[in-house]
């Protein structure tokens, strides 16, 4: 029968210490005072621990389940159950219980019981009553009638009364006369490894039914008999060990008892089922280890939540963890939260489970769940709160073996609770190893601050203390209540002044005037009996330059916990706990009272009815000239706010009457200024001047913008509230200078036939040669303001005729650093070739009447231009942006021209925004480049040839022309013979005179 020995334990000290603990905001478990109770070493003294009230003394109960029994020396380690009291008991010592059986026992007409390694103390459960009994169980109690032939485990129970004395009551829920069968049925049961006990009934677990399918064996008191749970319902399953951990708690409805049953090696990953006592079946929820289980209301709804322990559940190894389920009656189940620990390694987390009842008295059912592996087997113990939503899913408390006591093994291995230990009135929780503690005390306190209703701050009442002051009387009242708080406990408090206003960082308006010094908060304790209420008084004062008076000003006193002193006597053995604060989650310590100023007004609401109106004077500073008027009653701490433009600065007010006006610049863009002080009277009007200096305007805005706006701390009516605002728009003009400068690349390119083409650029798929062009044009802010924008119109002269085409084609326009753009006429056809019309001769013609000059302009009529327009963005002063352009020149267009030299004049001008006006001082808002196109004057070769022979052609008509005139006019008939022979005469005569005859 070694299956359920797994729960193998090293010879361990055990200790059963009353541990409180004072954790600031958690709850009480003192572990200062850590009473211990030891056993024999090596009897797992504490393997089982249960608190047990009877007659109004207090034990504990321990297993010790391998411990030699002093009633029964015979046998061999049976166990042993030890009761300790837990007062008058100085020497912390426990006594084992008798539980009168014998050596040998007779359980029945084929029974033999047989105690050897019986492990008594195995389980203990109380019965859930006033004065309950206490079960007991020995799971490996044998009977050994059939010899060695069967040893049949059933278990073995014992009822001990409540008196902890006199002969127990036997139960053997196993056994069945003649059954000598070992492995079915309930042979090998070993009834009691787990055991729950009810008001009527004992449950016991027995895992070992029915070749260790298990079942739950349960005991009705009332009619002595027993019966199987599962009776007629059996799971097929064997080895699964239902009835490893029992609980029962109401979970169809809160009036009956259900039974909830682990089955924690069910299909190897354990199965929790739950039989319903009225519905007479069986509810199973998913899958996981069983081992532990805990029924407990968590969320006080009537009933029953279960916890269901997986304490081998491993990530790493064994870390264990708790799946709580919230019932909602007729055993549905859901599960709502996963609860680790701190998810340590091998910390078997979910060992132990035990419900510990409402220990921090906020309603609701609290547990504490043992991790008995934690630390290096030291184990740890931590505390979960029930609440409305079933359970805070972080522990609040954490309790180390280790640190109780260095040598402590197995810390929470088991945890009893639920019983009020040290008759303090709180439940207390016992642990294995510890079964720890007494809860300490929790007190309420109840504090009062008590103010006038009101406070007249117009006329001065205080007699003592400075003259021409207010002041008013604080009382702060104290007094606790709690259960069992003997002798005097000290409250701490501390009593601030105007909290509200300190809280925020702003000065108090009231302050307490000790002995001349001057305090806003007080420090003292009181020293109380339980229930009775004691007093302080302060006086307090109102400061002089109070402003705010309509805020309510707000005491508050934060309380703590001092010493308790117990007067007189004192238990020795369990010294009186300190109390502990009642705690609520997320509440402050601290009780707060409120008075207010009082107000004298006319109307019941006392409302102020205010409004300004203003005329701004003008310059380089602003004046705002305001008039308040209250047309309503007295307006108390009355303040004309003003909001603005960072970009003016306020500089100071004015006010025609003195008449305890104060401005005060909030922020930048934010003047508040108060009006009359303590209250603006009724029916007055107020005159105030504001001056701002606007001469850093950025110009970004067109207009400048005031928004005044009135508002007294009275609650004003509706109907007049829309005049309590007004809204000042000044527009801006701004004064700049611009320029504008240019120039142009190339300023002149020559162009013709004889010209490389590859001197132009070629665009894609077309013929045309274009020369390329670049113009920056540069526009210069020179101040004195911003320039918030502006235009700049660029005029090309586009065309040689005002029907031509279009010469130009502009492929990119930039504004530097993005700050304008320009629009941006694509030309369609950049390469427009025009046709030949003209003749050979023309062309000729054209080649030699080209000589002249021609000036593109477009200033001059009739041009066609092209204008790219662009617009920028603001300037600085002394900013300047220039626009770049880069464009083409078809030059097919020119060659077709008869101009040798053509002259571009390219215009660029600026033009300033509406907002912005030009104070010239003689630099140019306009500029014109110039550049100039060169003709190559070289004529094409066909023409070359043409000329040629036409000049030749012209030559000879030429000549033939004028042979034919010669010799008309007879040229080539003169009468030569005529003269030679006359000659010939005259020579012949010159002997004699006639020779000198005329004609004849
Ligand atoms: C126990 O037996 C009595 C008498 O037969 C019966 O009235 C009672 O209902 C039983 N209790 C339970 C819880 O079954």
């Amino acid at each position: 029968m070694t299956e359920f020995s797994t729960r193998r334990r090293s010879a361990l000290e055990v200790f059963v210490c009353l541990c409180l603990v004072s954790l600031a905001y958690s709850f009480n478990i003192d572990l200062q005072h850590p009473v211990v109770f030891r056993g024999p070493d090596a009897t797992f003294f504490g393997y089982s621990v249960l608190e047990h009230v009877h007659d109004n003394t207090r034990w504990i109960v321990v297993g010790a389940p391998r411990a030699n029994s002093s009633f029964s020396s015979s046998v061999q380690s049976p166990g042993a159950v030890y009761k300790c009291r837990i007062r008058n008991n100085p020497e912390q010592r426990c006594t084992e219980m008798d539980l009168g059986r014998g050596q040998r026992e007779s359980c029945g007409k084929t029974c033999q019981g047989d105690r050897n390694d019986e492990w008594m103390g195995v389980s203990l459960a109380r019965q859930d009553k006033p004065n309950g009994k206490i079960l007991a169980c020995a799971h490996r109690w044998k009977n050994v009638y059939y010899e060695s032939e069967y040893i049949l485990p059933h278990g073995y129970c014992s009822v001990i009364p409540a008196t902890l004395q006199g002969k127990s009551q036997p139960l053997i829920p196993c056994y069945e006369d003649h059954k000598k069968t070992y492995g079915e049925e309930h042979g090998s049961c070993q009834a009691g490894i787990a055991g729950v006990f009810t008001e009527e009934l004992v449950i016991m677990g027995a895992p070992g039914s029915y070749y260790w399918t298990g079942t739950v064996k349960v005991f009705n008191m009332t009619s002595n008999t027993h019966y199987n749970l599962n009776q007629d319902n059996l799971s097929p399953r064997r080895y699964s060990y239902l009835g490893y951990a029992v609980t029962a708690g109401h979970f169809s409805s809160p009036n009956t008892i259900d039974v909830a049953a682990g089955a924690p090696q069910d299909s190897g990953v354990g199965k929790v089922s739950g039989f319903l006592q009225n519905l007479h079946h069986w509810f199973q929820m998913g899958s996981y280890f069983g081992s532990s289980l805990c029924a407990v209301d968590l969320n006080a709804d009537g009933l029953s939540d279960l916890l269901v322990g997986a304490p081998m559940h491993s990530e790493i190894r064994d870390e264990g963890q708790v799946s709580v389920y919230l019932s909602s009656g007729n055993g549905v189940m859901e599960e709502v939260a996963i609860l680790k620990g701190d998810n340590a390694y091998n910390a078997h987390f979910g060992e132990c489970i035990t419900s510990l009842g409402d220990i921090d008295e906020d309603g609701y059912q609290d547990v504490a769940i043992g991790a008995p592996k934690e630390d290096d087997y030291g184990g740890a113990v931590y505390i979960y709160h029930g609440d409305a939503t079933v359970i805070v899913k972080k522990y609040s408390m954490r309790l180390s073996g280790r640190s109780i006591n260095p040598t402590l093994q197995m810390f929470g291995q088991s945890i009893s609770g639920n019983v009020d230990m040290d008759g303090n009135g709180y439940p207390a929780l016992t642990l294995f190893a510890v079964a720890c503690d007494r809860s300490r005390p929790v007190i309420s306190v109840d504090i009062s601050i008590f103010l006038p209703v009101s406070i007249n701050i117009t006329v001065p009442q205080c007699h003592e203390g400075p003259p021409h002051l207010n002041c008013f009387n604080v009382t702060v009242c104290m007094s606790f209540r709690g259960k069992h708080v003997p002798g005097h406990i000290e409250l701490l408090y501390n009593l601030t002044a105007d909290s509200d206003k300190r809280h925020k960082g702003l000065p108090p308006r009231v302050y307490f005037g000790n002995g001349g010094e001057q305090t806003v908060a007080v420090s003292q304790h009181f020293s109380l009996e339980i229930n009775r209420q004691q007093c302080h008084q302060y006086t307090s004062f109102v400061r002089k330059e109070v402003k705010d008076v309509f805020a309510a000003i707000v005491f508050e006193a934060a309380y703590s916990l001092g010493k308790h002193f117990v007067d007189g006597h004192q238990d020795r053995d369990l010294p009186s706990l300190t109390p502990v604060l009642r705690w609520k989650k997320g509440e402050k310590i601290a009780a707060k009272n409120e008075t207010w100023f009082e107000k004298n007004c006319l109307s019941e609401d006392c409302a102020a009815d205010l409004s300004p109106w203003s005329s701004p004077g003008f310059m380089r500073n602003v004046s705002l000239n305001l008039t308040i008027s209250n047309a309503g009653d007295d307006a108390y701490d009355t303040n004309i706010y003003f909001n603005f433009s960072r970009e003016v600065h306020y500089i100071n007010f004015l006010q025609r009457e003195e008449k305890g006006i104060s401005c005060m610049l909030v922020e930048l863009d934010f003047l508040k200024c108060s009006i009359g002080f303590p209250f603006m009277r009724a029916q007055t009007k107020y005159h105030l001047s504001v001056l701002f200096d606007t001469s850093r305007l950025s110009g970004e805005n067109e207009t400048l913008l005031f928004l005044v706006h009135a508002r007294s701390a009275n609650p004003e009516h509706d109907s007049t509230l829309h005049d309590n605002t007004l809204e000042l728009s000044i527009p801006l003009v701004h004064e700049v200078d611009t320029a504008i400068t240019g120039v142009v690349s190339p300023t002149s390119f020559v162009y013709g036939n004889s010209v490389d083409r590859s001197r132009f650029v070629q665009l894609d798929d077309m013929e045309c040669s274009f020369q390329p062009l670049n113009f920056t044009f540069q526009v210069i802010n020179n101040g004195p303001s911003r320039l918030p924008g502006s235009t700049v119109d660029i005029r090309i002269p586009n065309r040689l005729a005002g029907n031509g085409a279009d010469m130009f084609h502009i492929i990119d326009t930039q504004v530097s650093e993005g700050r304008g753009n320009c629009t941006r006429h694509r030309n369609p056809k950049p390469c427009t070739i025009p046709q030949d019309k003209e003749s050979i001769f023309h062309t000729i013609f054209a080649f030699f009447t080209k000589s002249g000059r021609k000036v593109l302009d477009c200033d001059r009529p009739g041009r066609a231009c092209l204008t790219i327009s662009c617009s920028l963005s603001s300037q600085a002063k002394e900013e300047a942006t220039s626009i770049d352009v880069r464009m083409l020149l078809n030059t097919e267009i020119l060659q077709r021209d008869s101009s040798s030299v053509i002259q571009f004049v390219t215009r660029g001008h600026v033009q300033l925004d509406d907002r912005a006006v030009e104070v010239s001082t003689g630099l140019p808002e306009e500029i014109s480049l110039v550049f100039e196109a060169l003709h190559s004057q070289e004529p094409r070769g066909y023409v070359v040839g043409w000329i040629i022979a036409i000049s030749l052609l012209v030559g000879i008509l030429i000549f033939l022309l004028l042979a034919v005139l010669l010799w008309k006019m007879g040229f080539f008939r003169r009468h030569y013979r005529e003269i030679i022979e006359a000659e010939k005469n005259r020579k012949d005569s010159d002997e004699s005179w006639d020779w000198v005859q005329k004609s004849q």
